[in-house]
């Protein structure tokens, strides 16, 4: 054994000599290290003469390690399986791979600027969250610790391949996991499923349910670094409605400030904040406005004066307020961890101080790794001190969480308790799904970076954090048409859907490369917005069952181990198959449908496919493959509209896809879509659509819940009906039967009932005989 840690009673010490380095951080990576807790300050001082290990230096940082060196790890053997995921944020594939002998995952929460794939070092966010999955169990193995942490992980599997056949069948594969974080203590959850819609109910009731988003923030947003000036904002904004392309959110970075000092104005470019918000807010429309963690080092700033004067900024190893770099130039950063310091800077989002504002301004927290530019590795020293004597280091990877947390704490306290609020981070921890979005920070315009996206928002989900996206089109160089048109179609099939770019790159409106990019971008984006009704549905499962709104096909298909790696088709709730194309000038894609009992419908030409095959289906650049799955029944708006308060007027279409026994269920939830009534008066409706045996039957979900909406079904589109029926009739309680007219298309077995009126919220039935 090679005697990396030496135990003594409670004293682990580290011997020097065999480091290996991650980026700055020299981390011992023995995979076998133990238990270790905190030793009592005058045997590391008197070790420290012996060692030399009390402090660290990397390049001109020195890291003082004022509590001596420590460290935390277990060793875990998940017996019979070799599926694992989790462990966000990393640009690589969904299933986790196997690191022996090569760099482990690193959960350590940095700015990296157009990341490299393919990677397992530390991206913005981190979740230490494993899930191992077979074909009978879903585990997961929570590792409660927010330093900076490594994971490694050994398949047996690759012993299994060297080993003799004989030896393969008897040896059932395991999966090593190897935790070691730098500091804090081992508290750690094995959940233990049985499937994984447990696992995700227990994890959730660990660390927290997926907030309810707004309405709003599931439609478009549209982002720049950075919109101008007024007179652009509003261009665009026209430019939305002159080219009928449906948005919700325009947003404003950095430049908006004055010397990007967050909570102002630059009046130049901004001289009517609030009356550009009024403007936006008459069609239905908000804003989002920057605001990082940094301040400003300014004297003659009354922000900066009250953070300082209220003691409410990181300290360095001396005491004194910590300074580094970051967009403003000197900064000192706010110590979110402190409740205190948290209170005061959710009272900054209140109308009354934060003048400009209004209560159509939204938030996006961004740089809150912390980014420090001239820090080690871009962040926060690890011996900086926050409140309660605690070392940066002990809660780095919560620092964006807890800004995150005030934040949506502000929106909601400026809002009296009443609305929803929408912030988006771009540092997470286990747990920020309670209070928003994120997104996976600055990606880059290449075909690559579009395929990433994908098992990067999985991983994200799968890890609770559900409402997930990334820049569409790249954040960082100019992406070519067919790259653009590609990222809006597959980002309208994500959770969080914003088209955003850096500073240098040439101006991206979808309306700016020629008609043809111009219809297909309207028509994904119309279709994203026709769909909000299912989207909305699957946030409210994840929001009481913590479902993600996307999931890995193993998800859905438990058992089904040709499931298990796949990473660029997922499944949308239990009931779409999303298969975006990510490969440039391809003529034909290959789709493996899953479940060799199930039925599969393509949404756009309504042929029915069974499942258990592979497809090869001719690429178009209009649209990409997506399947409803026999069995479900979807929700989409009829018609179109401007904004997600447009399409929330619009009567509905219910697409029933029958299985291979003719039945379907699905379910459709409804509410104000923006304030806590839902919660807070139970004024919600969650309604279930059941069809059986020709019988269509709209129904009470739940017997909690009262809402009363306008809201009209006004057609069924019944998928697999495999004969002309003879009547339709319609039974609402109370009233007279009443013949509905319909249409069937033989060739594709296709019914649909049309002229209907029926209320959502009140219960009917469709009998097709
Ligand atoms: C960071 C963010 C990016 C933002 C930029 C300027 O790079 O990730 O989204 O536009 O900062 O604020």
């Amino acid at each position: 054994m090679s005697p990396l840690y030496v135990f003594c009673a409670d004293l682990i010490t580290r011997k020097r000599g065999e480091k290996t380095a991650y980026n700055h951080q020299s981390v011992l990576l023995n995979p076998k290290c133990s238990l270790s807790c905190k030793p009592p300050r005058c045997l590391l001082q008197l070790q420290e003469e012996q060692t030399g290990s009390w402090k660290e230096t990397f390049k001109e940082f020195v890291d003082v390690k004022a509590n001596g060196p420590s460290s935390v790890g277990a060793d875990l053997r998940l017996h019979g399986f070799n599926h694992v995921f989790g462990l966000p944020e990393h640009a690589d594939s969904l299933q986790l791979r196997e690191t022996r002998g090569e760099e482990p995952y690193r959960l350590y929460n940095l700015d990296v600027f157009a990341y490299d794939l393919h990677s397992r070092l530390g991206l913005y966010g981190s979740v230490p969250l494993v899930l191992a999955h077979k074909a009978d169990r879903t585990l997961g193995v929570f590792w409660l610790n927010a330093s900076e942490t490594y994971v490694h992980l050994e398949y047996s599997s690759t012993d299994l391949q060297e080993a003799p056949p004989v030896k393969r069948r008897r040896t059932p594969p395991h999966t090593n996991v190897h935790w070691l974080s730098e500091s804090g203590v081992i508290d750690c959850t094995v959940l233990l499923g049985p499937g994984p819609r447990q696992i995700f109910k227990q994890y959730a009731e660990l660390t927290g349910y997926q907030a309810l988003p707004p309405l709003f923030a599931l439609g478009y947003h549209q982002s720049r670094w950075n919109y101008q000036d007024e007179a652009d904002v509003k261009a665009v904004d026209a430019g939305f409605d002159l080219h009928q392309i449906p948005y919700d959110v325009i947003w404003l970075d950095i430049e908006h400030t004055n010397m990007k000092k967050y909570f102002t104005w630059d009046h130049k470019l901004f001289p009517d904040p609030v009356g550009l918000q009024r403007h936006l807010e008459t069609r239905g429309r908000k804003m989002v406005v920057i605001s990082d963690p940094h301040i400003k080092v300014d004297p003659l700033w009354s922000l900066y004066k009250d953070a300082k004067n209220g003691g409410h900024f990181i300290k360095d190893r001396e005491g004194q307020v910590y300074q580094g770099s970051c967009w403003p130039g000197e900064s000192s950063y706010l110590d979110f961890s402190s409740p205190q310091t948290r209170a005061w800077y959710s009272r900054c989002f209140s109308l009354k101080k934060y003048k400009g504002s209004t209560t159509s301004l939204f938030v996006w927290n961004d740089m809150n790794e912390p980014s420090v530019f001239d820090g080690p590795e871009q962040t926060m020293p690890k011996d900086a001190v926050h409140h309660g004597g605690w070392e940066h280091r002990d809660l780095h990877n919560l620092y964006g969480f807890y800004q995150h947390m005030a934040t949506v704490e502000g929106l909601i306290t400026r809002s009296g308790g009443a609305e929803r609020p929408f912030v988006l981070s771009r540092s997470f921890f286990a747990g920020s799904q309670r209070f928003g979005a994120v997104w996976t920070g600055d990606n880059v315009a290449t075909w690559e970076y579009l395929k990433i996206s994908i098992p990067m928002v999985l991983s994200l989900s799968l890890a609770g954090v559900a409402f997930c996206g990334a820049d569409v089109g790249g954040f960082v160089q100019d992406p070519e048409p067919e790259l653009l048109v590609r990222w809006y179609q597959a980002a309208a099939l994500q959770p969080f859907f914003r088209g955003h770019s850096a500073k240098e790159t040439k101006r991206r409106e979808p309306w700016l490369f020629g008609e043809e990019v111009t219809a297909v971008i309207r028509s994904v984006t119309q279709e994203r917005y026709r769909l909000l009704p299912f989207w909305y549905t699957l946030f409210h499962h994840a929001h009481t069952c913590g479902l993600p709104p996307v999931r890995p096909l193993w998800v859905e298909f438990p058992t089904e181990e040709s499931t298990f790696t796949v990473d660029d088709c997922y499944m949308i709730g239990g009931a779409l198959l999303a298969c975006p194309v990510t490969e440039p000038g391809i003529q034909e894609v290959q789709v493996s449908l899953p479940g060799p009992e199930e039925v599969w419908y393509d949404i756009h030409s309504k042929k029915v496919y069974g499942g258990g095959g592979t497809l090869r289906l001719p690429v178009i650049l209009e649209s990409v493959p997506v399947f409803q799955r026999g069995g479900s029944v979807v929700c989409r708006s009829v018609g179109s509209g401007t904004c997600t308060a447009d399409f929330q007027l619009l009567p509905l279409d219910i697409t029933v896809a029958l299985d291979s026994q003719g039945e379907a269920e699905g379910e459709l939830y409804v509410d104000d879509g923006h304030s806590f009534c839902y919660r807070d008066r139970k004024a919600f409706s969650l309604r279930r659509f059941t069809m059986q045996a020709g019988c269509l039957l709209c129904r009470a979900a739940s017997r909690e819940g009262s809402f009363h909406c306008e809201t009209v079904v006004q057609s069924v589109t019944i998928l697999g009906v495999k004969k002309q029926p003879s009547s339709v009739t319609v039974y609402i309680p109370g009233e007279d039967d009443s013949p509905a007219s319909f249409e069937y298309v033989e060739s594709h077995n296709v019914l649909t009932v049309n002229n209907l009126k029926l209320f959502v919220t009140v219960d009917w039935e469709i009998h097709i005989c």
